[in-house]
């Protein structure tokens, strides 16, 4: 195996350490990614021959792909994702800690040979634009082809990233196996991975990323949850800035004036449906434009204001209940140059999957392979199945997404999924209060995600699984950012999925999600008129526009709106539990803005 780095290649830290991962790995061979799309094809080819890759019908989908996980391996592990911060409290109770040290010794054992008979390839690439001032650069080895074809697409890739780095430019280092060793002979599988031991594991002092066992989404793109938001997350809170698990949008009226904000919805709210927003047909001259979709890096700039850029250069989202109702960008997105994985194949070689049309075909082979019917009882995709596919392939993709300076924001939006409780939207009093109800808010559990059916999990920020270190130093970080900006964004919560008595959404969502943005987007203008309530600023009937959506009446929207006591008095409750679980880091200022607001209620 030659240990010769390309000439492209000037950093001897860089060069050294992937010797060391190599001389404990033990690859077959070394591989430096170029990043090419020569490189690209062969990678892409050798999947094929491999089982890993089966091309979907040029006709129908052109150079597009499916791949199928084992079924072990199909979503990210959070009971073994790890922070291993030098001292347990600094990791908090919202992230899995063991002593570093003694993680290493068991990371050093697994590693030891892990990736005999495969090759190690060595990913460089940049979380952001090249060289802008927001970007942070990442090197992954790993020994999956799968990852560094998708990383191809979901980061900015290549041999110019080294001209970034130089001889001594700092670097993230994320180390990723399948932990499936090939002995002499051994035949591989088409998904290879390790069933039964997965580690997950972020250092985050010395800003390091090992990944074991798993070759599926953020357990082994590791610029995306990994490096883009835990490690990223101590970053900014080192470094003064913010790394969010936000969408970031853009929304222009037809006088031109244009504004970005920034939006937090857990996983399974239609995050990647509110980023590629189609505004209904009344909004002639709107436009909403697409930064990202899932991570924002945001930094504070000379002129007051805070920056932000989406780090990521592709979208890995979520393919069932994507269609062209739902969100017709990302199905247009999706006719060519797509990798999916774990979805279903019709028999004419093309993909599909629950929810994509109101047709269902009469037969597919299914993510497992098996012959799928309508009746058969299973579902024919699984429920986490993706798209892998360019962020430039987006029709609403903004003209700034990749602008180095990144996009100035000027809202924050936090929103759930809840069926009770929380209106439709409300704009916070002032920052400390918006921070108090990102940090409180929840979202019901849908059975896709969390096994069980509507049970209200906290997930503040839509970062509890994401935050590197204690939630409640998180939220004295956050806290602290409003003396670091003289122009603040306002902070809003909305919430989509409230139900009627019949468990019906009363609000249609989607498209029509327009009219609250809208609204939004006027009070940061100084346009959209509210009234005041317990929770803040709100909008009567009147404040929104309705235009052209007949048969939603003001009593629809005040079924959206009501405050209900009991539910208050139960929610209040449900923050006092969630807050005594960080109290050892709790900021006091948000225990007391906690009292304020059950006195506003009168609960
Ligand atoms: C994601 C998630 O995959 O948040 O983006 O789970
Ligand atoms: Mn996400």
């Amino acid at each position: 195996m030659s240990l010769q780095a390309p000439s492209f290649v000037r950093h001897q830290q860089l060069i050294n350490w992937v010797a060391e991962v190599a001389a404990l790995t033990k690859p077959a061979a070394i591989h430096w990614v170029d990043g090419s799309e020569a490189e690209n094809q062969q990678l892409l080819a050798q999947m094929v021959a491999a089982g890993t890759l089966t091309p979907l019908n040029p006709a129908k989908r052109p150079d597009s792909y499916a791949a199928f996980s084992d079924p072990s391996d199909v979503a990210r592990v959070e009971d073994r994702t790890f922070v291993c911060s030098a001292r347990r409290e600094d990791a908090g109770p919202n992230n899995n800690w063991m002593d570093p040290a003694q993680m290493r010794t068991t990371l050093n054992g697994l590693f030891d040979g892990c990736m005999a008979g495969r090759t190690l390839y060595v990913i460089p690439f940049s979380m952001g634009p090249l060289g802008s001032p927001i970007a942070h650069v990442g090197i992954e080895l790993t020994d999956s082809p799968y990852v560094v074809a998708s990383m191809r697409i979901m980061t900015r890739m290549g041999r110019n990233v080294y001209e970034v780095l130089g001889e001594d430019g700092p670097f993230v280092p994320c180390v990723h196996s399948v932990g499936a060793p090939l002995a002499a002979g051994q035949a591989d599988k088409p998904w290879p991975c390790n069933p039964d031991t997965k580690y997950i594991v972020h250092y985050p002092e010395t800003r390091e990323i090992w990944s074991y066992g798993s070759g599926y989404g953020g357990n082994a793109l590791l610029g995306k949850k990994c490096f883009a938001l835990r490690i990223a997350s101590t970053m900014g809170r080192d470094q003064g800035w913010l790394a969010e698990h936000m969408l970031i949008l853009g929304v222009e009226n037809p006088q031109g004036d244009k504004r970005y904000v920034a939006a937090a919805f857990p996983s399974a709210c239609g995050k990647t449906n509110f980023a590629m927003l189609i505004p209904p047909k009344t909004y002639d001259g709107w436009k909403v434009t697409t930064v990202g979709d899932d991570i924002a890096w945001i930094k504070p700039a000379a002129d007051g204001q805070l920056y932000a850029i989406n780090p990521e250069n592709g979208y890995f989202g979520v393919a069932p209940g994507t269609s062209v109702k739902s969100n017709p960008n990302a199905m247009a997105m999706l006719n060519e140059g797509v990798i999916f994985t774990n979805v279903a194949l019709t028999d004419d070689g093309d993909v599909w999957w629950e929810g994509m049309s109101k047709d269902i075909p009469a037969h597919l082979t299914d993510w497992q392979g098996k012959d799928w019917t309508p009746d058969c009882g299973r579902k024919a995709a699984h429920p986490n199945a993706r798209f892998t596919v360019p962020a430039a392939k987006c029709p609403s993709l903004d003209p700034a997404w990749n602008d180095p300076a990144g996009v100035p924001i000027s809202a924050f939006i936090f929103g759930g999924r809840r069926s009770s409780t929380v209106p439709l939207v409300f704009e916070a009093a002032s920052w400390e209060d918006g921070v108090y109800m990102a940090a409180t808010m929840g979202s019901e559990t849908t059975a896709a995600a969390f096994g069980a059916q509507g049970v209200t999990r906290r997930d503040p920020f839509a970062m509890l699984p994401f935050c590197g270190y204690h939630m409640g130093d998180y939220f004295q970080h956050w806290l602290d950012m409003a003396g670091k900006v003289s122009k603040l964004p306002r902070i809003f919560c909305v919430n989509w999925f409230r139900t009627d008595a019949d468990g019906k959404f009363i609000w249609p969502g989607f498209g029509d999600n327009m009219r609250v943005l809208e609204w939004i987007v006027g009070r940061v203008q100084g346009t959209a008129q509210a009234e005041d309530s317990p929770l803040g600023k709100v909008p009567a009937y009147a404040h929104l526009n309705w235009a052209g959506m007949d048969g939603f009446t003001e009593q629809h929207f005040q079924q959206l709106m009501v405050l209900d006591e009991a539910a208050w008095r139960h929610e209040l409750a449900a923050h006092d539990e969630w807050f005594a679980k960080l109290a050892d880091a709790l900021p006091a200022s948000l225990a007391a803005r906690r009292s304020k607001l059950a006195e506003a209620l009168g609960v």
